[in-house]
């Protein structure tokens, strides 16, 4: 049985398995939003898949994550379930889907895991929304916490730019780390700090950090599918490693289509469905 009085599918990874982690093997985790690159992920054997709402960004072409609505991240979270039915799924809480009060956070979270069919929410902040992570997980809701940079408030933090630089806001990092962990969160991530403060908040913290633009020694590590395959057009920082260039192929076999239909090369007899020569004499004969 889970945290939630389920019984959890074999194989999968629950917020307790996730946690107990700390210290262990490196959580792999990938942001995605649909069912094949969910299938893909899953075949791959990664263990926890974020529908994280970069999505504004990433599929829906906004210049930040605020206008994903909660209904955006439910739809892609179901599309996501369905390719892995037998991975963890972390779908991001959006903007103003958890600051007004904690009886709207644990309703909005629970639509991402009735609905959605999410295995736990994530949501960005740290002491500032404490209270929030130790609501929801009061609820049987498992939180993923996000501290550093954390793209829902970008515009106050200056950008998506490198958190956590100087002393003061090095000290404020390391704080809300503390109090995402002691509010209850089984994990967090931890995103474009130094390599020093993610690893002193590695090593402060009793629940795995995931880090995406934090170095190499957090617990885990995080990137965007779509970056690392090479398919987004701006990729926001250096630490998003390439490891294929799949926009490139598509580029050239959408050109390669185009080019064919027009010379029609495509289609040709391999992709046609001939017809039984008497059926055709038929036609032939009513046609003139
Ligand atoms: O929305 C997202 O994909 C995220 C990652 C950057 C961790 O929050």
């Amino acid at each position: 049985m889970d945290e939630r009085g389920s019984q959890p599918e074999p194989g999968k990874l629950t917020a307790f398995d996730i946690r107990a982690r700390k210290g262990g093997p490196k959580l792999s985790m990938l942001s995605l939003y649909d069912f094949p690159f969910a299938r893909i992920a899953a075949e791959a054997g990664l263990d926890i898949i974020l529908v994280g709402d970069s999505l504004g960004m990433v599929i829906q072409g906004h210049d930040s994550t605020v206008p994903v609505t909660l209904d955006d991240v439910v739809y892609h979270s179901k599309a996501v379930r369905r390719g892995a039915p037998k991975t963890h799924i972390v779908a991001d809480l959006p903007f103003l889907t958890y600051h007004i009060d904690s009886g709207r956070a644990v309703e909005n979270a629970g639509r991402l895991m009735q609905e959605g069919n999410a295995d736990s929410v994530k949501l960005e902040g740290g002491e500032e929304v404490a209270e929030r992570i130790a609501a929801l997980t009061r609820a049987g809701i498992p939180v993923m916490g996000h501290i550093g940079l954390t793209p829902q408030s970008a515009g106050a933090l200056g950008g998506l730019t490198v958190q956590g630089r100087d002393i003061a806001s090095a000290r404020k990092i390391l704080a809300d780390a503390l109090a995402v962990t002691e509010a209850g969160a089984f994990a967090m991530v931890v995103e474009i700090v130094p390599t020093e403060l993610a690893e002193a908040i590695t090593a402060s913290v009793a629940v795995p950090t995931i880090g995406i633009g934090a170095g190499p020694f957090c617990d885990g590590q995080v990137l965007l599918a779509h970056d690392m395959l090479g398919l987004q057009e701006r990729i926001i920082g250096r630490f998003a490693k390439v490891y294929a260039e799949i926009g490139d192929d598509i580029r050239k076999a959408f050109v390669t289509f185009g080019n064919d239909v027009r010379s029609g090369a495509f289609p040709d007899e391999g992709q046609s469905y001939p017809m039984a020569p008497d059926v055709v004499a038929q036609i032939r004969e009513r046609q003139t």
